[in-house]
C-alpha cells in the first residue's frame, strides 16, 4: 500500500481492528492509524485489542459512518477499507467520502472479494456443478434483497474513477485449499476445515432465503447444504481420505488503488 513514515491512515469499516493493526505493523511506528466503524461493540473491542497488543500509541478508534465519516477534508495520506465495500448497498457514497479525507496526492486503497473463485472435486462433478449454482444465486439474492454486491472486486476500478480518483492499480491475492498439499500439517488441514463447518451450519439456513430468492430451488438447496456437510464429516473422521482429497477451492481478494487528484 506504499505507507512510508509519518503519515496519517485511515481504516473505514474497522470492524475490530485486525486490518487496522496489521496496517500499523507495516508502517514504521511513527505512521498514525484510526479505525472507523459504524458499530460501538467492534469500536470498544478494536480499543481492547490494540491496548493488549502495545499498540495504543499509533492505533486509535472512532465511531462513523463510512457514508459520512466524521473526518476532516484532506485529513489522510491513505485511506483504505478491508471488506466493507462488499456489504454496503452504495459504495460509491462511501468511496467519494474516502477520497473527501483523503488529502490532494494521497491514496485510497479497497481491499475486496471479487471474482476467480473456485470450488472443484473432481471426484463428484455433479456437486461440484451445484455449489457453483448455489454461490452463483446466493450473490444474485444477496443483490436482489439487499441491494449489496458481494463480488464487489472486478467492479472498484470502475466505482474509484466513477469517485474521481486517477491512476488506478490493482492486484490479486488468491487463497488456495487443497487438502493434500503437505505444506500445511494434518491438524491445520483440520482445524481450518472444522472452521469452516461450524461456520457453514451456522449460515446455511440463514443463506437460504438468498439462494432461493436468486433462483435456485430449495430442493437444490437442501441437496447441496446436506451435501457439504456429509463430505467435510467425511474428510474429518478419515485422515487418510483426508489428505488424499483432491477437491480444489479457491478465493480471491481484489486490492485497488486510486490516487486523489493533486
Ligand atoms: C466484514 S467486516 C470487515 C472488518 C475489517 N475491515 C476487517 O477486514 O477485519 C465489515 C465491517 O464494516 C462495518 N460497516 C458496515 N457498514 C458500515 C458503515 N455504513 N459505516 C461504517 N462501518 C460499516 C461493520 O460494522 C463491520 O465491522
Amino acid at each position: 500500500m506504499g505507507i512510508t513514515p509519518g503519515q496519517k491512515v485511515v481504516d473505514v469499516g474497522c470492524g475490530t481492528g485486525d486490518f487496522t493493526r496489521y496496517v500499523a505493523r507495516l508502517s514504521d511506528g511513527r505512521s498514525r492509524i484510526l479505525g472507523v466503524d459504524s458499530n460501538p461493540k467492534s469500536i470498544k473491542a478494536g480499543i481492547a485489542d490494540t491496548k493488549r497488543v502495545g499498540l495504543s500509541q499509533v492505533v486509535s478508534f472512532k465511531l462513523g459512518d463510512a457514508y459520512k465519516i466524521p473526518i476532516d477534508d484532506d485529513y489522510a495520506d491513505l485511506t483504505c477499507c478491508r471488506t466493507l465495500l462488499m456489504h454496503l448497498d452504495d459504495p460509491l457514497k462511501a468511496v467519494r467520502e474516502m477520497a473527501r479525507i483523503t488529502k490532494p496526492g494521497g491514496h485510497v486503497v479497497a481491499v475486496e472479494q471479487g471474482k476467480m473463485g473456485v470450488y472443484y472435486d473432481p471426484n463428484d462433478k455433479r456437486f461440484s456443478r451445484l455449489s457453483d449454482q448455489v454461490w452463483e444465486a446466493q450473490l444474485r439474492g444477496i443483490r436482489k434483497l439487499e441491494g449489496k454486491e458481494f463480488r464487489i472486486g472486478e467492479k472498484l476500478p470502475g466505482i474509484f474513477q466513477e469517485a474521481g480518483l486517477v491512476d488506478m492499480k490493482a492486484e490479486i491475492l488468491n487463497n488456495v485449499y487443497l487438502a493434500s498439499d503437505p505444506r500445511q500439517s494434518l491438524n491445520d488441514h483440520k482445524e481450518e476445515l472444522r472452521f469452516y463447518l461450524t461456520y457453514f451450519k451456522e449460515r446455511m439456513e440463514k443463506d437460504r432465503k438468498y439462494v432461493v430468492a436468486g433462483g435456485l430451488s430449495n430442493v437444490k438447496v437442501s441437496e447441496y447444504n446436506r451435501g457439504y456437510v456429509s463430505k467435510i464429516e467425511g474428510l474429518l473422521a478419515d485422515d487418510q481420505k483426508l489428505r488424499q482429497d483432491p477437491t480444489i477451492s479457491t478465493d480471491a481478494l481484489y486490492i485497488v488503488s486510486g490516487m486523489k487528484k493533486d
